[in-house]
């Protein structure tokens, strides 16, 4: 291997043989020891090299940041902390860095602070880890369903639907917004699509016409919402996974979401586990500086463990309602947001069922129709008469809502019906409709917010640390 990586040399430890590392340069104690790291893993290769060698004035120069190659023999390491270390000949730097100018020094930064460098936060061995456990976990997606024979489905990114009809979307146009203005008044045929068109919110509608030929699809793409909600949960561009499943019934849809969660969450064990062992020290000691209430009650590695080896919970809505009418914070008037049948539940419900009441992810089903998307299938009305859809949402600690979907309206008289009850014009979705005319049958699927799965697996509790140049609202830097 002309230049093996960090992770090449630990996996393959060719004792003895010459090679050349490039890298950046982390730390150099004693004028010696020459600490790189390559990106490769979080784990640095130790680089002996000496003054006489390779000058007072080189050495001087391999300043946090700069970056190097190293040519030398690969040898046992004496010291502790590393098996093997590279015993350096020749020492090139390629590019310098200006301790007095890089922000980014060997010390802890805060993550407010590396927000705000998101071009050189990369470099942190924090950012490092989360982006190689987004990578796999990317990877595992895939993997996961081409396993069980998916096709990956790539939904249109601009789009005239509103797939949930939640109208929080970004406008697409090429009209000039100063001459609009002039005019007062829009001209649609005149765009460049000759129709109003937004970016897409959701990939659903599309994945449900190709599951209606293909059978079982999944789109994994770029989705948007223009909603002004400024927590550590929401992104206005974020990821999503959308499987969608011919024949599939609520029941199917809850096992795939659990297998899908379960897996990558595995996967992610297996195949990250340097990555997510700094995570979780980092974690500990991120806990300590915290009020007792606010530490995790389990470390990372053992709360992950802990979902892949227990059933999801697996509750109605209007059992999850009953859970917290009986609840001791209820009673106590400890909830900000009132809590009756019907209304669509606040982060501090969910978190209290997942977090207080089961303390493992809670898969809820049975949701009011009233607080659902048109497109769920309706259920027979419950014993009160209360109309409840197909809809499941799956919550985890931590997190609360990680993935949320359904069993489909697939009558077509029931669909046209909601279609009028959600103002939704005939005209605006007649290609969806035509689907329940022509041959329809019951299928279901789910969309699992890719960087809140990062979250889960890696701890970060902002959404804005996962996802490399986070869009939330005012803010598009980079
Ligand atoms: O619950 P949502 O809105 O469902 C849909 O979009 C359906 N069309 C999915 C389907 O059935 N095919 O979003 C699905 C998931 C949420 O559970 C959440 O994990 C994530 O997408 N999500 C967000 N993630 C980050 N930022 C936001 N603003 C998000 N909105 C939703
Ligand atoms: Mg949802």
């Amino acid at each position: 291997m002309a230049h093996p990586t960090i992770a090449d040399l630990f996996k393959s430890q060719p004792i003895d043989s010459t090679v050349t590392l490039r890298g950046w340069v982390r730390t150099l104690r004693n004028d010696q020891f020459l600490s790189v790291s390559d990106g490769s893993t979080i784990r640095t290769m130790q680089i002996v090299v000496n003054k006489e060698q390779h000058g007072e004035s080189t050495l001087k120069r391999l300043q946090t940041g700069a970056s190097v190659a190293a040519t030398g023999k690969v040898q046992k390491s004496l010291g502790k902390g590393q098996d093997i270390e590279i015993i350096c000949d020749t020492l090139e730097i390629l590019g310098d860095c200006d301790p007095n100018e890089y922000p980014i020094q060997m010390k802890r930064h805060s993550l407010e602070f590396l927000r705000e460098k998101a071009h050189l936060r990369f470099r942190t061995n924090t950012f490092g880890a989360v982006f190689r456990i987004r990578h796999h976990l990317a990877f595992a997606i895939h993997k996961f369903f081409n396993d069980r024979g998916f096709y990956y489905l790539h939904s249109p990114i601009i789009t005239g639907s509103d797939a949930e009809g939640a109208g929080e979307m970004f406008r697409v146009t090429n009209l000039n917004p100063e001459e609009i203005a002039a005019k007062g008044s829009v001209d649609y045929s005149e765009d460049f699509f000759g129709k109003p068109t937004n970016l897409t919110v959701s990939g659903q509608l599309e994945a449900e016409l190709a599951a209606l030929a293909l059978g079982k699809v999944y789109t994994f793409g770029p989705t948007f919402r223009a909603e002004n909600s400024n927590t550590s949960r929401h992104l206005a561009e974020f990821w999503m996974i959308e499987p969608e499943v011919a024949f599939n019934d609520i029941v199917d849809n809850m096992d795939l979401g659990e297998d899908c969660l379960k897996f990558c969450i595995q996967y992610a064990l297996d195949n990250c586990k340097d990555d997510l062992e700094f995570l979780q020290e980092r974690e500990l000691n991120e806990d300590k500086q915290k009020p007792v209430d606010d530490r995790q009650s389990m470390p990372l590695l053992e709360r992950l463990n802990m979902i892949v080896s227990n059933e999801f919970e697996r509750i109605t809505y209007t059992e999850a309602i009953d859970i917290l009418l009986n609840s001791n914070h209820f009673k106590k008037k400890k909830f900000k947001y009132p809590v009756e049948w019907g209304i669509d539940m606040q982060s501090e419900h969910e978190r209290y069922l997942v977090e207080k009441h089961f303390q493992k992810p809670v898969i809820i089903t049975g949701y009011p129709a009233a607080i659902k998307a048109f497109y769920m299938r309706m259920n027979e009305p419950d014993e009160q008469g209360r109309k409840t859809v197909a809809a499941m949402d799956i919550l985890v600690p931590g997190i609360g809502e990680i993935i949320g979907g359904s069993q489909r309206e697939e009558r077509y008289e029931m669909l046209r019906e909601k279609c009028a009850q959600f103002n939704i014009p005939e005209d605006h979705i007649w290609w969806y409709l035509e689907t329940r005319k022509f041959g329809t049958c019951k299928h279901a699927g789910f969309g699992m917010g890719f960087e809140r799965l990062i979250m889960f697996v890696t701890g970060m509790s902002n959404i804005r640390d996962v996802i490399p140049f986070p869009r939330t609202p005012q803010n598009a830097e980079f």
